[in-house]
């Protein structure tokens, strides 16, 4: 290293200012008539371990050649080098992975040379102006083209320009951009995610003719008292405003007023049009939509609406965040599918092509800006915070205006949000007051300031039930300052995130839903977040997994808080989008079968119900007897009406009888096909629905040789445990269980200061409870077997009686426990675990499904009759934990070839049903999917009843509800083998 004098100016990257040599931001477009070169492929790269380590010969020597230099690798771009075998990713969430002294970075920083060679085409015209557009770079770039520097920039996830008209050849153009990993700029992306440097987006070439257009903003309002789109649009220079479909042709500028067709999420509607210049030709999709802040509320055309978002973060395994467009695609799409209408592009503006996405399929996007300084919170009063620092102004007001310049004429983009978790600052407020100015056409948003002083939302996160409900009210607890208070008490809420989707959950989001439906001022939220970030690894042997934080070497890291999404990393669904899908239903229908009636309401905030069709089904058992269309009215938003169901179909089948209304896309629509559904509602019928404990006595036990006889079963003389039922022995008999692998809920996250349930849990020894035996007794009316259930050095235990009956070919097991001492936690669960030979791998089940349940997360869990393997029951959690119950079980049979099955029926209550090849302790132990092994067992467990899920993993957790708590149990199943 080189030594550097003491008063030299700090070099380019460790600079406050955003950089020097770009152009001014502008408007991105879908398509523009002006030529364009994609500088995409395959590049020369070389890393180094510091910003100075290597000269820069490779950018400015008219002779290098890299074939001839050391270290020189081919590199895909766009991508981030870690992820193409040079340096690894790491992951933290609020700790810079350096030490904090902005804008100093340190010395190792990992830097890339890349240089890529080009010959313009044929056609690329003589004359004119050509600029060079890189649309992301992490986390700072210096940039050559034919050995002369055409400057610097910082700002990862928005675009800069260069013009290079004067430099290009015709064949043989050399750009080379260095890109040190660290900057000062990387102080404000400090979000909660990998750290992956490079060029992860596009680079073009882009020719400007004289005459272009340098810049264009589109304001296309909506009246909706008059039904017209209100269009003006200005541009640099002027020119004309071509929209065919509206008979318009008129001067940038000019004003028209004409009726449309307005734009929202739920009807996207877009007219195409075009932006004639003297030089270029340039696409419009107009999208006349109206943003207002009225009455307290977020209104678009005159009307509240519902956020039903999520977070999202730009991310696949294999790539990070250079994101193809299919993936985009598919983000998009999958949202629609599951009745997601909203997005908040956490905390970076997301690639363009994502928003033109939004605008064709409709989604609403809150535009978040790139920047966090999230890790400044663990300094006293956030000491040194960016924000609060005045040299950083430049900086954050440069970011602001890139991600408006870009992003301005989509009409998806409905507010802007300063970025996320940076505490409070002048800074902040600079941003807010450039953004007002320049774009008073949307509103702002910003969260981690509770004065909301720069935002015209009260923005929270992970804020408990309890509380929504008092902002809902407007009777949050009151500001100091009554003028911001009164400012904040009068704006709408929304919960910028809520329900960590993290691992098993989150739990709650029903309970959310209703308030957001019942107060107006709560306008929604969006779930933390859309997707794992998890990156695919093989363990020696070649088992496949996903990786997390701690996986690559990192010195620092915060391990699996990064697999916090609503897919897993493939994009599968994980059981929390299914639920928040059920959750957030656009219809909402109640059946009420002894009126004969369904109560239908449409809860969209736009569109009518005439996109759907409807239709009803009756169920015997899981068995269709008879269904049909159902006629629905197209009720406006809001509307409700009572629609009469067919009388109930006559049937001799016997067994629990269900109805199911269903609503789905009547037609085929850009986002999904005929037939898709978009809400559900069911209601079981009859008396049957679990049957009750039989009465009739049974036959008595009886000592034998092998054990005890009862029935079809027998037992162990000693220990009273079940050896046999039927044809089936059983290896491993009933026991009370009371533990699961902790999920990440159950875990809780270290900062928080409620009770983190799976700790008292561990503490008490609730992980290894012992099973004492007191007591085998033989009586006329059954086997008893009394224990008592306790963990070493703990007071309390769980007495625990099972009384066995025979009752014809099958037995019957009423459980009793007793909690004993002084109880002070909750109980994970309360059931029976049992296991059975490997061979028992299907399962067939009558109650909720196909997915899996918990007490505060089954929705999405319909009554009906599955089946599925013992392996397809297993959720991949990205970190093994509980997972895999199926709710509300009626009865269920575990299969094997060639062996009886055994059936397990409940009585009086529906139980909670999980099979899997690895016991609770295994799946605790594990740390990635590929730890767990399948054992010479199948684990079958039988709950009674299990503690919520809850959000705890970052925000509250289970509502008291739904807290598990020790008292009398009594619970009972039915056991054949046939
Ligand atoms: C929030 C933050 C997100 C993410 C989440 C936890 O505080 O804004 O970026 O870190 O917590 O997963």
């Amino acid at each position: 290293m080189r030594n550097r004098p003491e008063d030299a100016p700090l070099p380019y990257y460790e600079d406050f200012s955003p950089g020097h040599g770009d152009l001014p931001p502008r408007a991105w477009r879908p398509a523009s008539d002006a030529a364009r070169l994609s500088l995409d492929g395959t590049w020369d790269f070389r890393l180094s371990d510091t910003a100075e380590g290597a000269d820069t010969a490779f950018a400015t020597a008219e002779d290098f050649r890299p074939d001839a230099a050391a270290g020189w690798h081919p590199l895909a771009v766009p991508g981030h080098w870690v992820l193409q075998g040079h340096g690894a990713p790491a992951y933290t969430n609020v700790r810079y992975p350096f030490p904090v002294d902005p804008p100093r970075v340190p010395t190792e920083n990992p830097t890339g040379d890349h240089r890529r060679v080009f010959d313009l085409p044929e056609e690329w015209p003589e004359d004119g102006e050509s600029v060079l557009r890189f649309d992301g770079v992490e986390s700072c770039a210096r940039v050559w083209l034919n050995g002369r520097e055409l400057g610097v920039f910082q700002g990862s996830r928005l675009p800069h320009e260069f013009a290079v008209g004067g430099l290009l050849r015709r064949a043989g153009n050399v750009l080379a951009v260095r890109v040190h990993q660290w900057s000062a700029g990387s102080y404000l992306e400090d979000q909660d995610m990998w750290w992956l440097p490079g060029i992860f987006r596009e680079v073009n070439l882009l020719h400007r003719p004289a005459g272009a257009v340098e810049d264009h903003f589109v304001h296309a309002g909506f009246d909706h008292a008059t039904g017209e789109g209100v269009l003006r649009v200005e541009s640099s220079p002027a020119g004309r405003v071509l929209v065919p479909e509206l008979g318009l042709d008129l001067a940038t500028g000019e004003e028209a007023r004409v009726p449309v067709e307005p734009w929202t999420a739920e009807t996207p509607r877009l007219y195409t049009g075009e932006l004639v210049t003297e030089g270029e030709r340039v696409e419009l999709r107009i999208g006349f939509r109206t943003v207002a802040i009225e009455d307290g509320l977020f209104k678009v055309n005159g009307r509240r609406v519902l956020f039903r978002g999520v977070n999202r973060h730009e991310f696949h395994p294999e790539r990070g965040r250079a994101l193809d467009l299919a993936t985009m695609r598919e983000d998009v799409l999958l949202m629609k599918r599951n009745n997601i209408n909203a997005v908040r592009t956490s905390h970076y503006p997301p690639h363009p092509a994502f928003l033109q996405l939004c605008d064709e399929l409709g989604l609403w996007v809150v535009d978040e800006c790139d920047l966090e300084t999230h890790g400044f919170c663990d300094f006293e009063d956030w000491r040194g915070n960016p924000v609060a620092d005045e040299r950083f102004t430049p900086a954050l007001v440069d970011r602001a205006r890139r991600m408006v310049e870009r992003d301005k004429n989509h009409p998806s983009v409905v507010v802007w949000s300063l970025g996320n978790e940076c505490g409070a600052g002048e800074g902040l407020g600079a941003m807010s007051r450039w953004i007002r100015e320049r774009d008073p056409e949307r509103a702002v948003h910003y969260e981690n300031d509770h004065t909301s002083r720069d935002s015209d939302f009260y923005s929270r996160m992970y804020a408990p039930h309890a509380e929504v409900e008092l902002i809902g009210r407007r009777e949050e607890e009151a500001l100091e300052d009554p003028e911001l208070d009164a400012h904040r008490r009068s704006s709408p809420f929304l919960l910028c995130e809520y329900a960590h989707a993290m691992g098993n959950g989150p739990g709650g989001l029903a309970e959310y839903q209703r308030l957001f439906r019942e107060h107006e001022r709560c306008q929604g939220g969006f779930v933390w977040e859309w997707i794992d970030h998890g990156f695919p690894k093989t363990t020696a042997d070649g088992v496949p997994y996903f990786g997390y934080g701690g996986d690559f070497g990192e010195e620092l890291h915060d391990g699996s808080f990064v697999c916090d999404g609503l897919l897993f990393p493939d994009r599968t669904p994980s059981p929390g989008l299914l639920e928040y899908r059920k959750v957030i239903e656009p219809v909402l229908m109640e059946i009420d079968p002894v009126a004969g009636v369904v109560e239908v309401r449409n809860d969209q905030d736009f569109a009518d119900l005439g996109a759907f069709a409807f239709e009803w089904v009756y169920e015997v058992e899981g068995e269709s007897v008879a269904g049909g269309p159902l006629t629905v009215p197209p009720l406006g938003p809001g509307a409700s009406a009572r629609v009469e169901l067919p009388g109930r179909p006559g049937t001799d089948r016997p067994g629990t009888g269900v109805w199911t209304v269903r609503a789905a896309l009547a037609a085929d629509t850009a986002w999904a096909a005929r037939g898709h559904r978009v809400a559900w509602a069911q209601r079981a019928v009859g008396e049957r629905a679990v049957e009750p404990a039989p009465t009739t006595p049974g036959p008595a036990p009886r000592r034998t040789d092998e054990g005890i006889a009862l029935g079809p079963a027998l037992f162990d003389a000693r220990d009273g445990a079940l050896l046999r039922l039927g044809g089936l022995a059983v290896p491993h008999a009933p026991r009370l269980d009371v533990w699961r692998a902790p999920t990440d809920n159950d875990l809780g996250a270290s900062w928080q200061d409620d009770e983190r349930h799976a700790e008292v849990w561990r503490a008490l020894g609730l992980d290894r409870m012992r099973h004492r035996l007191d007591g085998v007794a033989l009586a006329d009316d059954g086997l008893t077997v009394r224990s008592r259930v306790a963990p070493a050095a703990a007071e309390v235990g769980l007495a625990t009686t099972y009384h066995w009956r025979a009752v014809g070919d099958e037995l019957l097991l009423t459980v009793t426990v007793q909690p004993e001492g002084p109880w002070r936690s909750t109980l994970p669960k309360v059931g029976l675990r049992l296991g059975l030979p490997a061979a028992y791998g299907t399962v067939t089940w009558f109650g909720g499904g196909p997915g899996e349940a918990y007490p505060d997360t089954r929705q999405a869990a319909a009554l009906g009759r599955h089946r599925a393997t013992v392996d397809a029951l297993q959720t991949p959690y990205v970190r093994p934990q509980e997972n895999g119950a199926r709710a509300d079980v009626r009865w269920a049979e575990l299969a094997a070839d060639g062996a009886p099955t055994l059936r397990v029926t409940a009585v009086d209550e529906p139980f909670t049903l999980t099979a899997r090849r690895w016991t609770p302790e295994h799946l605790d132990a594990a740390r990635h999917t590929s730890d767990l092994v399948p054992s010479e067992t199948v684990w079958v467990h039988l709950d009674h009843a299990h503690h919520g899920m809850g959000s705890q993993s970052c925000g509250p957790g289970p509502l008291p509800e739904y807290h598990l708590l020790p008292r009398e149990f009594r619970f009972a199943v039915r056991l054949a083998a046939r």
